[in-house]
């Protein structure tokens, strides 16, 4: 041990308790053994292995030992290593930093893993996708777009940003998604785009919602921030709509740091929105006669993805499957944790499980925070989709004004939720934690 280790006699207690834990001895013996090779000089400390230190939580309470500091459970984590770590370096040796060959590979590598003939135009964020949407659609002043109240204040940003009204549409109480007849309710003359957001990761139910979006001719722009892998009978979502627009933010599927991709069925949609996105600019560099010129048919902003973040964004993607995998195993062994908990769990079909939302009910629905709080000193860390319906944000509620009567669902979500983990940075042994924890803390609340 040196000198400089914080805490000796902790760190010496928490090591004991890890060899019982491992060994299956009895705590006071292996105390005794540590004790006497202590004596003889003859104890080395080494690197606790995590997954036992979070066993060992349970044998320490049983000895009536202070409990070890343990390790927290995030709630995201970006899933890097050393492929992705030599993607990005493998960049920096060489001159090309923005809008060159990892930029264009990611694309027709993204849109090789959604299938179907999906264009794809790398762009800096899922915000910058949607607003290039809007934009591409002509949506503006004296115009609605119907969006959802249960989702990121980005998906009713971008279209309030470009002079729009947001129209906003409450969510089913088994997957916090909005349905076909709900839209059709808020549909009026008004209407110049329908976004349907795929909450965290499960599926709208999407062939009535383009059926409906199709009998109107209103564009269908579908947020897929948080549904990378999702798919509905193989066909992956963004392309049941006009336009799909995803996130590669650090805690999603598959991260480039900050980033998206805009996605469409169209050709001519996706070859437009990549001028849109850099400037308006109507040929890149291999498309200019003489170096340096070239014109500025339509305006257009800056929402390139650099070529760092491609190169990161294809390594990642090469991990999908294990990705999603790891994703589905975790959320079912913590569904299976929490069964007959006084929670409802929302999940459907074609779920990429983005976390496992839980929805607190009877004694405990209106103690969200206290369950928070308690999971926290627990070591789960945990989260809210979404923090509020956005049409109760001060902005959106000092615009519209705001009636909670036409939320119920939304409210149901955002007040008594909770966003559980199951990325990939999950050990073993984790879904069941989780689910103790939570069975634990629901406990004590009630
Ligand atoms: C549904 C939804 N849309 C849009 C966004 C914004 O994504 P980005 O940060 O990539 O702009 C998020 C972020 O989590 C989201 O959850």
């Amino acid at each position: 041990m040196t000198s400089s280790t914080p805490d000796p006699d902790k760190k010496s207690r928490v090591i004991i308790v890890d060899l019982a834990v491992e060994t299956g001895l009895d705590l006071a013996k292996v105390e005794g053994v540590v004790s006497a090779f202590a004596q003889h000089g003859l104890v080395e400390l080494g690197h606790r292995r995590r997954s036992a230190a979070r066993r060992s939580e349970g044998a320490a309470s049983v000895s009536g030992m202070a409990a070890p500091a343990t390790r927290t459970i995030p709630f995201g984590r970006p899933w890097l290593n050393d492929d992705d770590r030599k993607a990005v370096a493998d960049v920096l040796d060489q001159p090309i930093l923005a809008h060159g060959p990892q930029s264009a590979a990611f694309e027709d590598e993204f849109a090789r893993f959604m299938g179907d003939g999906a264009h794809c135009v790398s762009v800096s964020s899922c915000a910058a996708a949607l607003h290039l949407a809007y934009s591409y659609f002509g949506v503006g002043p004296g115009d609605e777009v119907i969006v959802p109240a249960e989702t990121h204040a980005a998906t009713a940003n971008t279209a309030e940003w470009v002079g729009a009204t947001s129209v906003f549409v409450d969510c089913d109480d088994a997957t916090g998604n909005m349905t076909a007849d709900a839209i059709r309710a808020a549909i009026t003359p008004r209407t110049k785009a329908i976004t349907v957001v795929h909450f965290v990761g499960i599926p709208c139910d999407m062939r009535p919602i383009a059926a409906l979006a199709r009998e109107h001719g209103i564009p269908l722009v579908e947020d897929c921030a948080l549904a990378v892998g999702a798919r509905i009978d193989g066909t992956h979502v963004g392309l049941f709509g006009d336009v799909g627009c995803f996130s590669f933010y650090p805690v999603k599927h598959i991260t480039t740091a900050e980033g998206g991709m805009f996605v469409s069925k169209h050709a001519d949609v996706a070859s437009r929105v990549a001028r849109l996105r850099a400037h308006g600019v109507d040929r890149s560099h291999g498309e200019r006669a003489i170096p340096g010129m070239y014109d500025v048919p339509t305006i257009g902003l800056n929402y390139r993805l650099s070529e760092i973040q491609a190169a990161l964004g294809r390594s990642q993607l090469r991990r999908i499957d294990e990705i999603l995998e790891r994703r589905r195993a975790n959320f079912a062994a913590l569904k299976v944790g929490l069964a007959g908990a006084p929670v409802r769990v929302l999940d459907g079909t074609g779920n990429s499980h983005y976390c496992l939302s839980i929805v607190l009910e009877g004694d405990v629905a209106s103690k969200r925070n206290d369950v928070l709080r308690g999971l926290g000193e627990r070591g789960v860390g945990a989260s809210v989709y979404y923090p509020q319906p956005v049409p109760r944000m001060t902005y959106y509620r000092e615009k519209y004004g705001y009636d909670a009567s036409s939320y119920t669902g939304a409210e149901d979500v955002s007040d008594r939720g909770i966003a559980l983990p199951v990325g990939p940075h999950l050990e073993e042994g984790d879904g069941e934690a989780i689910a103790a924890a939570v069975r634990a803390v629901v406990e004590d609340a009630a």
